[in-house]
Order: C-alpha cells, then sequence, then structure tokens
C-alpha cells in the first residue's frame, strides 16, 4: 500500500469518516552546505520524491486528533490548550509524545501567526516514506505536510517560505532540535530536476537545475542505519562551538567570516574551535563554488567539491562515523563522480554521484564493504530532484 493510501485509510478507520484532502511534503537530500545553516550561510539542498502524507479534515470540535502510522496512539488536544502545551521549556521533553509535537507544533506555530483568528478543530492521520533517522528530513516533511494541510483547512494563505518558518519554529519550540531552517525550506521550494541554492540569513532562493539526468547522472543515497538524533548532544554541541567561534571573531555569525579570517582565527581560538569555523567557512565557499560549477561546467564537474565537503565534516567538524566514511571512500573507490556524507551527521546517509551504467558496481561494492566490516546492512537506493509539498487528493 501506498504512502497515501495507508494515510487515508488511517483517516478513516481512526475519525470514521473520509478525509476533506490528502496533502503531501517531501524529505530532502543537502548536495552541500552542511551546518551552515544555523551560520546563516548557503546551502543547496533538493527534494527527494519520498513523502509524507497528511490526510486532514476539519472536525467540527475545538480538538486537534492526531493519529500516525509511527505509533499506536491518538493524541488529542483542545486547540485552544496548545499555548500551554508549547514552548517546550529548554533541555525538557515535549509534553506530548514526541512524534505527535511535530504535528500539534505546526498546528501551535500557524496558530501563534494570527492568535485572534479562529483555528477550528482538525482531525489529521500521517504516513510516510521517507526514511526515519535517516538524514533525509523525514521531520521536514511532516510538518510541511500538515502545515500544508492546515494552510487550506485553515484559509491562512501563507506561502512556502512562511510555511518553512513555521516548520522550523514547531521544531526549534516544540520538538525541541535547536536545527537551521534548510530542511523545512527544501521541502517547501523543491522543483524536479533542480536544487535550490539558500541564503540562509536573508531566505532568498534561487533554483539551481542539477542537469544530472542528461548527463548520465545519478544521485545514490546510501542509508547507513546508523540512527541519530538532533533534539541531544553533538548538534548542539557544533552549534556552540559556531556561536563561540563567531563571538572570538568579534562578528554576528560565521556566515561574516571568509578564508582570509582563518588565520586570524588560528591566533584567537582554540584547535577544536577554530576546526569547527574552518569547516563552516570552508562549506560555504563549496556552496557558492558548487553552484557556479553546475551552471558554466554541469554536474560532472562538482565531484570534486562533494569530496572535499566530506573531508571537512570527517576531520574539522567532526561530525562522521566510520560507516559513513566506509560508504563515501567505497562509492569513490568504484567510480562515484563525488560523495559525501548528507545532513547533520553521526550517523544517517551518505549521498554518491555516479555514472548510470556504475550504479550497480558501486551498490554492489559498499554492500560487500558494509559485511566485510561487520556492519549493518545499507540501506542504498536513487534519488532525483522532486517537487515540493501538494495536494494529492
Ligand atoms: C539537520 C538540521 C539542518 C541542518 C543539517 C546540517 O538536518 O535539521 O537544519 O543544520 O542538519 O546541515
Amino acid at each position: 500500500m501506498s504512502a497515501l493510501e495507508a494515510a487515508r485509510e488511517l483517516f478513516t478507520g481512526s475519525f470514521g469518516a473520509r478525509p476533506d484532502g490528502v496533502w503531501s511534503a517531501p524529505g530532502r537530500v543537502n548536495l552541500i552546505g552542511e551546518h551552515t545553516d544555523y551560520n546563516e550561510g548557503f546551502v543547496l539542498p533538493f527534494a527527494i520524491p519520498h513523502r509524507t502524507f497528511a490526510a486532514a479534515a476539519l472536525n467540527g470540535t475545538d480538538e486537534i486528533r492526531v493519529r500516525s502510522t509511527f505509533a499506536d496512539d491518538r493524541v488529542v488536544v483542545p486547540v485552544a490548550d496548545l499555548g500551554g502545551i508549547f514552548p517546550t521549556p529548554a533541555g525538557a521533553a515535549p509534553a506530548v509524545p514526541e512524534w505527535s509535537a511535530y504535528v500539534l507544533g505546526v498546528a501551535w506555530a500557524l496558530w501563534m501567526l494570527q492568535p485572534d483568528a479562529p483555528a477550528p478543530g482538525v482531525d489529521i492521520a500521517i504516513a510516510s516514506d521517507v526514511p526515519v533517522g535517516a538524514g533525509l528530513s523525514s521531520s521536514a516533511a511532516i510538518e510541511g505536510a500538515v502545515a500544508s494541510a492546515l494552510n487550506d483547512l485553515w484559509e491562512l494563505d501563507l506561502d512556502p517560505v512562511a510555511l518553512a518558518r513555521v516548520g522550523r519554529r514547531a521544531e526549534n519550540e516544540a520538538v525541541g532540535a535547536p536545527t537551521g531552517i534548510m530542511d523545512q525550506m527544501s521541502s517547501m521550494l523543491g522543483r524536479p530536476d533542480a536544487a535550490t541554492f539558500i541564503d540562509c540569513r536573508s531566505l532568498e532562493t534561487r533554483s539551481v537545475p542539477t542537469g544530472f539526468a542528461s548527463a548520465g547522472l545519478d544521485v545514490l543515497v546510501i542509508d547507513t542505519q546508523v540512527r541519530h538524533a538532533h533534539a541531544t548532544g553533538g548538534y548542539r554541541e557544533r552549534r556552540a562551538s559556531c556561536e563561540r567561534g563567531a563571538e572570538l571573531l568579534g562578528i554576528r555569525s560565521l556566515r561574516d567570516a571568509s578564508v582570509a579570517d582563518l588565520p586570524r582565527a588560528e591566533e584567537l581560538m582554540d584547535d577544536v574551535t577554530l576546526r569547527r569555523v574552518r569547516h563552516i567557512v570552508t562549506e560555504n565557499q563549496r556552496v557558492l563554488d558548487t553552484v557556479a560549477a553546475l551552471q558554466s561546467r554541469g554536474p560532472r564537474a562538482i565531484g570534486d567539491l562533494l569530496v572535499a565537503s566530506h573531508a571537512s565534516m570527517r576531520d574539522d567538524f567532526e561530525i562522521s562515523v566510520p560507516e559513513l566514511d566506509t560508504a563515501v571512500d567505497t562509492a569513490l573507490a568504484n567510480g562515484a563522480i563525488g560523495a559525501r556524507m548528507t545532513g547533520g551527521g553521526f550517523g544517517g546517509a551518505a549521498i554518491a554521484l555516479v555514472a548510470h551504467a556504475d550504479v550497480g558496481s558501486v551498490t554492489g561494492a559498499v554492500t560487500r564493504e558494509f559485511a566485510d566490516a561487520g556492519f549493518a546492512a545499507a540501506h542504498i537506493f536513487t534519488v532525483t530532484p522532486s517537487e515540493g509539498p501538494r495536494r494529492d487528493a
């Protein structure tokens, strides 16, 4: 059964009626530009064909009732109570089951935009084919699908960037994950055959054609099955290091530093902070270089930039894990044009840019190498840049 049908069926089974509609939004891979978003820098992600579906309807009550295929429970909250539940206090777990905080957090963040407007009760059922915890933004896909559904049902008429901001607010303040805005923006602005260049300071975007298909290239996702969570640990720590680096340089954010500032940074900070700063500063430049290379020379010219990005995350930002390094190294040794881990790190997925004819051999080689290393089997599949949110039914 497709995820679309699963959402519809769950809705009917849970709420005893047909939904008014089904809305969906995609996950993403990031082509390049990692951990630069919360430093007000540049990113170049694209939306993938994997999507999350929200079947939804106004229910004639003043409650939001939520179900999902991720959990057995049904969560019911009066709309008027959302303001008492969120924001989740820093460091605490949400007061509702975590899976439902993505959905209810979006309702809350939308409601907060116009607290005096009516926000009638809704029923929502969620199903998804975006792998969870793989670094493919399953959470932004939920937020995007729910924001799109409520935008229509509550007749809010918000544009995709406004809905991306709502999703990010839900993620930061309801779920409590201190992430940037890349995932929500890439989900909401996805276009077939194009990546989205995002200036994470101004939120200006530009659609950059990737030309993968016409160049005979595929993007392979190698999901290592090593699961991460961004609400805790390493992600938060990296973010703090970046803020400290910016403070020591006397700038608002690392967006305001360039490669020319690195010698000065070396004098001002300890080795670890310096390496975190160096990753961000060089990564921002690599994003700009990748956009320029795609536009002037095409996708076969971006391989070295992807490889340099991975090395920087492995050695300077230290967010890779052995499974990701093995995936990248093996893909490159077997003919990939470029490869790098994608997303927040500490697990999740790598991407490899591979000529169509080499997909089978790269997949086979990574599969064998993972088995030899004693790793869990990787889940390997191709993705194409795909469209953003839509109403499916
Ligand atoms: C996660 C976060 C994003 C971004 C990436 C790293 O996906 O949700 O905001 O910081 O990690 O680039």
